[in-house]
């Protein structure tokens, strides 16, 4: 398993150039399956979850090419279910269960696996699906929907811990080709439901609300083909943002959009880290000493439950107290007891977690345990004196596109270790 060694102590400079959202494109190429016409996605970041995604399609029938940025599927004959093995790898492939559905009527999904943060449940989804008249089974593993006709309705997807993102997406998807009016009611408003709205419109979807708590959809009765490029990851542009902050370093980020991060950008400012913003670029230095600043996830345009740990790293070099609530993912705090590794003074309170900042890190080897928790530890390896060893980076790669590389162009001594 590779793993990435960091010197760290060295402060970032230079510039950066944001990817495609890896959480808009797993929905976008999803919805690909919806036409039997050619489809085109740019702006495809590279990352192991693309090309999973990309084996799933082709494992449901679909034909998929990937050129540089560009992946062109077009999905003339599917079947309702794919490879076990793959699908059960990810959690983002239960994304394609509303589009098997309101294509072929029919949809077989195998449960998801993806990133351990807490227990995932996916009764939303299956309760948009039911509610467009599909017949549910769970067996197996697998869950089966199936129905002759699928009908609009109106579907409130509000959950324990609010809106679902790809719940929104998956029922979003499956109504675009029902019979009458959906109305989901607590919809997330993600910028990447928004993005997908826009390709599945761009393909003759008709739908209005999106970006909004009510999305209404009115059902066609085809799909075509369309061309669409990915929103910038607003996740990964943060996480370059607070590396510039915990390094002391000084960041230009191109290519970002900074009006999908105003919770992230108002926070960073409030612990004393200056941002400049000029169109889609950013840029990122520390204006003075940091302060300590308290932060709690929430669903969009709150604070993003994947910019969490990333934070926590900040709150962890600035002296004083903080403290981070996760609101979303119950068990998302594995990160601290790797951070403690490094000399983080952290200590959970329910969903809260206790940040004593200030003291310096020092680097060791650490475990990456899920996608952003790993982008955690490569920041505080960064920030830390000495030598940091990230175990188990698969996670990375999931989500960041040639982290180490970017990561080197600003000057951070960064290497993968592959073993052998
Ligand atoms: C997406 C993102 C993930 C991000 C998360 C929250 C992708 C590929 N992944 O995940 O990076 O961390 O949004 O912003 O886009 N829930 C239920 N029942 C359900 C579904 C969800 O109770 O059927 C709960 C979850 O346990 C969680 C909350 O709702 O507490 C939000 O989860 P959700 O928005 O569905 O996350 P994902 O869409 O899976």
């Amino acid at each position: 398993m590779d793993s990435l060694l960091i010197k760290g102590g060295v402060p970032l400079h230079g510039e950066v150039t944001i990817s495609g959202a890896k959480n808009a494109v797993l929905p976008l190429m999803a919805a690909t399956l919806l036409t039997a016409e050619p489809c085109v996605i740019r702006r495809v970041p590279d990352l192991s979850d693309v090309q999973f995604m990309a084996q799933i399609l082709s494992s449901l029938g679909a034909k998929v090419t990937v050129k540089d940025d560009t992946v062109t599927v077009r999905a003339a004959k599917i079947k309702p279910f794919g490879d076990y093995d793959l699908i059960r790898k990810m959690r983002g492939s239960i994304c394609i269960l509303g589009p098997l559905l309101g294509r072929l009527r029919h949809a077989r999904v195998s449960l998801p696996g993806g990133c351990v943060i807490g227990t995932r449940p996916i009764d939303l989804h299956l309760k948009g699906m039911e509610a467009l008249g599909a017949k549910l089974t769970i067996e197996n593993g697998y869950v089966d929907a199936a129905t002759k006709r699928l009908v609009g309705s109106d579907i409130f997807l509000g959950g324990r811990a609010g809106p679902t993102v790809l719940g929104t997406a998956n029922v979003m998807m499956a109504a675009v080709l029902a019979e009458g009016v959906t109305t989901i009611e607590s919809a997330a408003c993600e910028p990447e439901v928004v993005d997908l709205a826009f390709f599945l419109t761009e393909m003759g979807a008709r739908i209005s609300g999106a970006g909004s708590p009510t999305i209404t959809i009115t059902g066609v009765k085809e799909l075509h083909g369309a061309e669409h490029s990915v929103i910038p990851d607003r996740i990964e542009a943060a996480t370059f943002a607070i590396a510039a902050a915990v390094t002391n370093g000084d960041v230009t980020i191109h290519g970002a959009r900074p009006d999908h991060m105003s919770a992230v950008l108002d926070k960073l400012k409030d612990s004393g880290v200056h941002i400049d913003r000029k169109g889609l670029t950013l840029h990122v230095r520390r204006n003075g000493s940091l302060k300590p600043v308290d932060v709690t996830t929430q669903p969009y345009a709150g604070f993003p439950t994947d910019v969490q740990a990333q934070m926590m790293v900040l709150m962890t070099v600035t002296p004083g107290l903080s403290i981070i609530s996760e609101r979303i993912f119950e068990s998302r705090f594995m990160h601290v007891s790797e951070l403690a590794r490094l000399g983080a003074e952290i200590s959970i309170e329910g969903p809260s977690a206790i940040v004593k900042g200030g003291r310096p890190l020092s680097g060791a080897p650490v475990m990456a345990s899920d996608l952003r928790a790993s982008a955690a530890l490569v920041l505080a390896g960064l920030a830390a004196k000495g030598e940091t060893q990230v175990n188990r980076i698969y996670h990375l790669d999931r989500g960041y596109e040639r982290i180490d590389q970017k990561l080197r162009g600003l000057g951070a001594r960064i290497q993968r270790v592959q073993e052998k």
